[in-house]
């Protein structure tokens, strides 16, 4: 299977990603079993949830929705994965998904990984049929940071990390075994900026804590669309 799709516009970029999230999804409905899809923050996902949002033949109320990662701001906080998800999806669907489960940040951080661990412990098998990932410069990907602690986690599916680089230090995130629990990984990556990193992810080994993605980005399973704009 091609490990990266490269695509030179926006048009055939949010039609490969959103078909291939539509014809996952439409799979799962049709079997009338639940589907999980863990969603990343940032700005790449932000157009290719709006069109999410405006397919009309998928029953919502088999979806599950899980946030992959956040920022520790409140909701109104215009850098919240959580407000951002709500606005470019989920506030867009005539019909609710079955369930979204995020970072509650209007509690503590400790609070906050409880709340969203209690609901990954009511599911029976709270694996995810997809998740959705994107990947920083830096070589980061959901919240786990080049050097983080976090990325030597091999029991707990969430954690609390920290990043000097970018401007909200306190992150909240699924860690390596909540990711590899995944049927499938996309990376979404967006922009010529992220084509040294993507190079460098590629034929970096796969378990390079230097580069938090490469473990991931090298599972049988994961496939990359990318936007080389
Ligand atoms: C976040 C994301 C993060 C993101 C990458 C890429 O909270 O910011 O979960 O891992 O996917 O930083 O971000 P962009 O899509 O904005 O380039």
């Amino acid at each position: 299977m091609t490990k990266i799709r490269v695509h030179n516009s926006e048009s055939t970029f949010q039609e490969a990603v959103v078909t291939s999230i539509h014809s996952r999804i439409l799979k799962k409905n049709r079997e009338g079993k639940i589907f999980r899809l863990a969603l990343s923050g940032g700005s790449t996902p932000v157009s290719l949830y709006e069109a999410l949002s405006q397919l009309t033949d998928i029953d919502w109320s088999l979806v599950e929705l899980y946030l992959v990662d956040e920022r520790y701001v409140p909701l109104s906080d215009e850098k919240s994965n959580q407000g951002m998800i709500q606005k470019t999806l989920i506030e867009r669907l005539q019909q609710k998904p079955a369930k979204f489960v995020f970072f509650d940040t209007a509690f503590s951080i400790q609070e906050a990984l409880e709340k969203y661990q209690q609901e990954l412990d009511s599911s029976d098998s709270p694996f995810f049929d997809l998740v959705l990932l994107g990947i920083g410069t830096d070589g980061h990907t959901a919240s786990l940071f080049p050097g983080s602690a976090a990325l030597k986690e091999t029991k707990h599916w969430l954690a609390h990390t920290e990043t000097k680089k970018n401007d909200i230090k306190d992150r909240l995130t699924m860690t390596y075994p909540a990711l590899e629990s995944a049927q499938e990984i996309f990376f979404l990556i967006r922009g010529h900026q992220k084509k040294s990193i993507l190079d460098q992810v590629e034929s970096s080994a796969k378990n390079n804590l230097k580069i938090p993605a490469a473990r991931l980005f090298h599972r049988e399973n994961a496939q990359v669309f990318f936007a080389d704009l």
